[in-house]
């Protein structure tokens, strides 16, 4: 196995798989929305505010960069826009596995309706917000992937256990 890193829409379930992953693969848990929190020593949601969001993706871009330089196994969830960027694309297929865990805007807007730690979803009508989003960014993310699990309607466990049967 080597690293496998989880890509998909803000809400689609990638810091609890990537946490389960690693208790199940026993491997370190990684998420680059904590990385760059520490290295800044602010929340996404001020750094959205106070640097602006190419200053955050620009952190997403050097936190990767600085991954690559890590030689051991890990699990890691990335920022769900740091495959906009196609440098972060090749860069993470280059790095290891990359999945796809694929949700439904309404899936989404279930999970997060009551959120307020993710600036891009701020303000009215966040449910239309999701859907521009999510069709916007859809090719995107599966130009990125190697592999897609779909995840509505499903389990973590199920989640998990998908991801091991096409990796391992
Ligand atoms: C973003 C996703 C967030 C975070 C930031 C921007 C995005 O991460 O990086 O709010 O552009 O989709 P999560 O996907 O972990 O919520």
């Amino acid at each position: 196995m080597s690293k496998i890193i989880l890509i998909g829409f803000m809400g689609c379930g990638k810091s609890t798989v990537g946490k389960r992953l690693s208790y199940a693969f026993r491997k370190p848990f990684l998420d680059t929305d904590k990385i760059i929190e520490k290295k800044a020593n602010m929340t996404i949601s001020e750094l959205f505010e106070e640097k602006g969001e190419a200053y955050f993706r620009d952190m997403e871009t050097a936190c990767i960069k600085e991954l690559m330089k890590e030689s051991g196994e890990y699990i890691i969830a990335v920022g769900g826009g740091l495959v906009l960027r196609s440098e972060n694309r090749r860069l993470l297929k280059e790095l290891g596995h990359v999945i796809y865990l694929r949700a439904l805007p309404d899936t989404i807007y279930e999970r997060l309706q009551k959120d307020s730690t993710r600036p891009l979803l701020q303000g009215d009508n966040p449910k239309e917000k999701i859907r521009t989003m999510m069709s916007e960014r859809a090719a995107v993310y599966e130009e990125a992937a190697q592999f897609i699990v779909d995840v509505d309607g499903k389990e973590f466990e199920e989640i998990v256990k998908e991801i091991g049967e096409k990796i391992l």
